[in-house]
């Protein structure tokens, strides 16, 4: 997975990703990051990218000009059959979630536009963007959290980058369910034990557990998942029981 974004600030991109999961994706090999600066494209002498909007209004919009030159770089210096998916973060997206990201992870370039100031001139958006995405609906000052909110989701998603593909699977929103509480050494703590089931080896039963807490986590914390959940007769009763329990 190579990951492309043009932004104004390509240290905010670099800096976040080089931490942690991701940073060890990258010198691993298994992502690589191509943080962009749209400023290296702007033609005017103090290199500004920004003007006045057109009709007047509030803060600045930035050029169509910059913006398009950065794109057509990427573009060139990919030399890819196929054009990459170019999304555009907006509070005016879809809103990302765990299905998207796994479409996403499948690509082999993707190319994020970061917005700032009041917007992006709408003429090089329709040139360019393929898809326009938002991660949740708030307003940021920028497009550079909600492109590494998408990187991390995605990255996590990538062969190789998680020494456990079995995590990925039980992990929270697969089949629409929430993941089931962990615990760790000491069994007991503060006057808290761990569940006897855990300690109990038994396979089977520890299955059973693990679902049917990720079905009561559901539908205590996220009731509005469980419509899409697939869930056995005796499954829907029990989160219907926990539904009404709540708000009873
Ligand atoms: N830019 C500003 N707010 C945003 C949001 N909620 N999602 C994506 N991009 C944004």
């Amino acid at each position: 997975m190579n990951f492309h974004v043009m932004t104004l600030f390509p240290e905010m991109i670099e800096n976040a990703m080089a931490e942690s999961i991701t940073g060890r994706a990258i010198k691993a090999g298994h992502i690589s990051l191509n943080a962009v600066n749209i400023r290296d494209y702007s033609e005017n002498k103090h290199n500004r990218v920004d003007d006045y909007p057109y009709g007047g209004g509030a803060g600045m919009v930035m050029q169509a000009g910059p913006v398009y030159r950065c794109y057509k770089d990427i573009i060139r210096k990919i030399e890819s059959e196929t054009s990459p998916k170019v999304i555009y973060l907006s509070p005016q997206g879809k809103v990302f979630n765990q299905d998207m990201a796994a479409e996403y992870a499948k690509e082999e370039n993707l190319i994020f536009l970061c917005g700032h100031y009041e917007g992006i001139d709408e003429r090089v958006l329709e040139e360019i963007v393929t898809d326009y995405v938002s991660i949740g609906d708030y307003v940021l000052t920028g497009g550079e959290l909600p492109a590494l909110v998408m990187m991390d989701t995605i990255s996590r998603l990538v062969p190789g980058v998680l020494n456990n593909d079995v995590s990925a699977q039980t992990e929270s929103f697969t089949d629409n369910l929430l993941e089931y509480p962990q615990y760790t050494r000491p069994e007991e703590w503060n006057g808290k034990k761990v569940p006897p089931v855990l300690l109990s080896g038994n396979h089977k039963k520890l299955a059973e557990w693990y679902r049917e807490q990720s079905v009561i986590r559901t539908a205590m914390r996220r009731p509005d998942m469980i419509a899409k959940a697939e869930l056995t007769d005796e499954e829907k009763l029990l989160a219907k029981n926990v539904m009404n329990s709540v708000t009873d």
